[in-house]
């Protein structure tokens, strides 16, 4: 597959794919996304530089619990994981600042030396460069090959020449709308052999008023993150969005098991997105939809894998059963 070279040093390579499709592609999916009944924009264009600083934010927050649940369930089962993971490649999707990655690689180091290469793919470029040279402070010898792409698809720029343990961590699998999930399941398991293993951090249901103030924390970081798709639209698009008359709504949709995020138009107004040659139309009280927090109950999981032709070999729950970290593997 067609990529350009960012960087190659001693154990670092970054590849971008994105290079020659992100701007064609963000005139597509706003162009449609503007222009729908609902209007919405897909939230992988959250994750420009600040998009992606933003987010390391959001992780620390006292009422996100998603970012601190999963590293307690990583704390204790990264040795059960990395057990027999002798060589190969790690690949992460949607890295950002991979510092889970850290608890799987402690674990690995502390058994034997490994033979091993760290695989990090993301649309952010920005992130995946700083938690690559972070990283490599960390562990001089590690492997890096580093991928600048989007997971739904470029799928095919990830080596499939050894070994892998393909990890999804934080949920993002929950950003995908059903249909869309479910083909992104099907096409991991596609490009999966007998050997290779995925590991999926999973959101689970809880209580609308935990879910709710996960999504809108009273320092307003994540009505930031949100307005900030406004940003990369008027910079990428030359478009006018005034992210200050836009407000931030986020609710858990129940009957959809998952937490909604909107901007929601303060008043009547039209916005120019000049690249396009279009101008949209608000009316107050109006939304776009930015992004789907979807939330899974164990059964939800169960019938998910099972469809894309995967089973569970081990499933990992924190004490109140808020998060869960399923590792895959092909059904036989
Ligand atoms: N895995 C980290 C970060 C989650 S945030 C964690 O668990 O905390 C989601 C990450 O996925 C961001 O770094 C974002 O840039 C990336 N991302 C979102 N959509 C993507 C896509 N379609 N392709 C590749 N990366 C994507
Ligand atoms: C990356 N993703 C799993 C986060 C989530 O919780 O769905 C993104 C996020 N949006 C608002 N806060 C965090």
């Amino acid at each position: 597959m067609e990529s350009d070279l960012i960087i190659k040093q001693n154990r670092i390579e970054i590849h971008s794919h994105l290079e020659k499709t992100y701007s064609s592609n963000i005139a597509l999916d706003a162009l449609r996304g503007l222009t729908a009944k609902q209007k919405y924009i897909p939230s992988k264009y959250f994750y420009d530089s600040r998009g992606s600083k933003l987010f390391d934010r959001i992780c620390c927050l006292p009422e996100y619990y998603p970012t601190r649940t999963e590293m307690s369930i990583l704390e204790y089962a990264a040795g059960k994981i990395m057990k027999s993971f002798d060589k190969g490649d790690i690949v992460e999707l949607g890295s950002g600042a991979n510092h889970k990655i850290r608890l799987l690689l402690e674990a690995l180091h502390e058994s034997r030396l490994p033979d091993y290469r760290y695989v990090p793919v993301d649309v952010s470029e920005s992130a995946l460069m700083s938690a690559s040279e972070e990283l490599l402070e960390i562990y001089p010898d590690l492997e890096i090959y580093g991928i600048v792409a989007d997971f739904t698809c470029h799928m095919n720029a990830i080596p499939a020449d050894r070994p892998r343990l393909i990890i999804f961590l934080g949920s993002t699998i929950g950003n995908f709308n059903e249909s869309d999930r479910q083909e992104f399941l099907r096409l991991l398991a596609r490009c999966m052999k007998p050997e290779d293993r995925a590991l999926i951090g999973f959101d689970m249901i809880k209580p609308r008023e935990t879910l709710e103030a996960a999504y809108n924390d009273s320092q307003g970081v994540t009505s930031a993150f949100n307005k900030n798709v406004l940003n990369v639209l008027n910079r990428e698009l030359n478009a006018e969005f005034d992210p200050a008359r836009f407000a931030h709504v986020a609710y858990y949709n129940e009957a959809r098991g998952r937490v909604e995020m909107h901007l929601q138009a303060k008043q009547d107004m039209e916005v120019n997105v000049n690249d396009l040659e279009l101008t949209v139309e608000f009316n107050k009280d109006e939304t776009i939809h930015t992004e789907i927090c979807s939330k899974f109950s164990r059964e939800d999981i169960l019938k998910m894998s099972a469809d894309a032709g995967l089973e569970i070999k081990q499933w990992f729950f924190d004490s109140k059963g808020w998060f869960s970290l399923a590792e895959l593997v092909l059904i036989d």
